[in-house]
């Protein structure tokens, strides 16, 4: 059953918090500092990119045993969402007996805060790091702060302060038994609420009074009702672009339907020949799925924004959003994933290369919605590498991200697909390309006929982010890094 009308509910320092009235688009950070007075959490660009306002979600564990806590960008998550959650500020770090947690106080000792701005967020970041990680390296240290800026102390102090807290025989553990009994007093049911004619009711979190909503279904078939009733309400995953949509377009949209409670979308099914990934499944969660078998998806996904924005964003909402730089959907396409839709209690499977109709644009129907995503698994002899291209390392933007699964038959290439974002209106596969590697040894390729296909695939246009004749250079170059290796395999002299 959803939850009482207008009223949000979270725990927070041992205490339950309702919040009635709150306007369904405020945002957490602003309801931290605004409403609690909770000023240790900071704003810094309201956009996700500077990690100045992390703070940590937690969620019961499947045996509800213990809590799950990930970071989030405060100023892009909207205060509805938090409901049946339980949150942890800078603020909720000390206690009486310990004003300070180890990692503040190894920030102290190894001089690793200047102005103290970015603080808070560099501590919390690295609070949650300590979660899932113990014992980690330099490498995990710096990945865990990819979405912090520090404009004035320098990162090795504080690298080495994480160090320093981490090596000590302090617990950093969040795990509080009196956390877990306050989410399970605050936990939402699993059961549609149904009239008595047996009709399903989604009740609202938020309801203003000229009838505008926020609901939080908590299963498949609450959410595809509301879906048919309401074909133009907004549904919201991570947030990471709707966030940004309500801080800086001042973007309010009538219906919002918050799909981190639908607990089937939050699944992912391992199969012989693909991995089904739930709607609600986060970027982090493929990423550590994919790891093995699919390292280079891998690393295109550590790339993708910062650990904040990976453990919120969805796989689901990249492809939804079909920006043209998306980075998750040339992998996805070269390896030849399919979108599980649905509306109503229909579904149907759509290959992702046929998703998009042209910029920004797919074929879902009003009131459709992607429920699930498919990504093939390697058959014998297949190979997927993919690159992303970027002017920083972390928590940029692709330049373009190409990507190119081939069978590798007699020493020839062959089966290639090949895929780009950045080229196109939309992510897209390249076949002009894609014909001239078929069938060729990698050392038999030219550059001159890939730079042909180009010329003949695509329309020159200069982008923010770079120009078509860098693009358009990129486009080759990763396919003559793609192949290289081959060429050795061929020759190894
Ligand atoms: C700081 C920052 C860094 C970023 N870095 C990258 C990056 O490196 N690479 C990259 O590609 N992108 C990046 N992004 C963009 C963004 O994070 C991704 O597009 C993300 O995957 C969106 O997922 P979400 O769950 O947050 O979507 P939301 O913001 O919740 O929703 C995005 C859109 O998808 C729709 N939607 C969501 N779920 C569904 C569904 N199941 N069915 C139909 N429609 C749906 C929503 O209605 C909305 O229109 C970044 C964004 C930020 C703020
Ligand atoms: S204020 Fe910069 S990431 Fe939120
Ligand atoms: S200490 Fe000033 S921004 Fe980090």
């Amino acid at each position: 059953m959803s939850e009482v009308t207008n009223t949000v509910r979270f725990a927070l320092d041992g205490q339950i918090v309702e919040v009635k009235g709150e306007r369904r688009t405020t945002t957490v950070l602003n309801y931290l500092r605004e409403e609690l007075r909770r000023t240790g959490t900071k704003e810094g660009c309201a956009e996700g990119d500077c990690g100045a306002c992390v703070v940590l979600v937690g969620e019961l564990n499947e045996n509800d045993s213990a809590i799950d806590y990930v970071p989030v960008n405060s100023c892009l998550q909207l205060l509805p969402t938090l409901d049946g959650k339980v949150l942890k500020t800078v603020e909720s770090l000390s206690s009486g007996s310990h004003p300070q947690h180890p990692i503040q106080e190894a920030m102290v000792s190894c001089h690793a805060s200047q102005c103290g701005f970015c603080t808070p967020g560099i501590v919390m970041s690295l609070v949650h790091m300590a979660q899932v990680t113990p014992k980690p390296s330099r490498q995990d240290i710096t990945d865990a702060l990819s979405g912090n800026l520090c404009r004035c102390t320098g990162y090795k102090p504080i690298v080495e302060a994480a160090q320093k807290a981490c090596d000590s025989s302090v617990s950093l553990s969040l795990q509080d038994p009196k956390d877990i009994e306050l989410l399970k007093q605050i936990k939402r049911s699993d059961q549609p609420t149904l009239s008595l004619e047996g009709e399903i009711i989604v009740q609202p979190v938020v309801r203003t009074r000229k009838g505008n909503e926020f609901v939080s279904p908590s299963t498949l078939a609450e959410l595809s009702h509301y879906m048919l009733q309401h074909p133009e309400a907004t549904l919201l995953a991570g947030s990471s672009e709707i966030g940004l949509q309500v801080n800086k377009d001042f973007v309010r949209p009538d219906h919002l339907v918050y799909i981190g409670h639908v607990k089937e979308l939050q699944a992912v099914k391992t199969l012989t020949t693909h991995w089904q990934v739930g709607a609600g499944v986060g970027l982090q969660e493929v990423m550590n799925l994919c790891a093995k078998e699919l390292p280079d998806f891998a690393e295109v996904l550590r790339r993708f924004g910062s650990p904040p924005i990976r453990y919120t964003a969805t796989l689901a909402g990249n492809i939804a959003n079909g920006s043209p730089i998306g980075d998750s959907m040339p992998c996805l396409m070269a390896l030849g994933a399919q979108v599980g839709l649905r509306r109503g209690d229909k579904s149907r499977l759509v290959a992702l290369e046929n998703f998009y109709t042209g910029l920004k644009k797919n074929v879902l129907q009003a009131g459709e919605f992607i429920e699930f995503i498919q990504i093939p698994r390697l058959k014998a002899h297949e190979r997927f590498v993919a690159h992303k291209v970027s002017k920083r390392f972390e928590q940029d933007i692709s330049a373009t991200c190409g990507a190119m699964c081939y069978t590798l038959k007699d020493g020839k290439l062959t089966q290639v697909r090949l895929a780009y974002n950045g080229l196109t209106p939309y992510p897209a596969r390249a076949p002009k390309m894609e014909k001239v590697l078929e069938g060729q040894r990698a050392s038999d390729v030219l550059a001159s006929d890939l730079d042909r296909a180009i010329a003949e695939s695509f329309t020159a246009r200069d982008g923010l982010r770079a120009t078509w004749a860098y693009r358009a250079l990129l486009a080759r170059n990763l396919v003559l890094k793609f192949i290289h290796p081959l060429d050795m395999e061929v020759s190894p002299s």
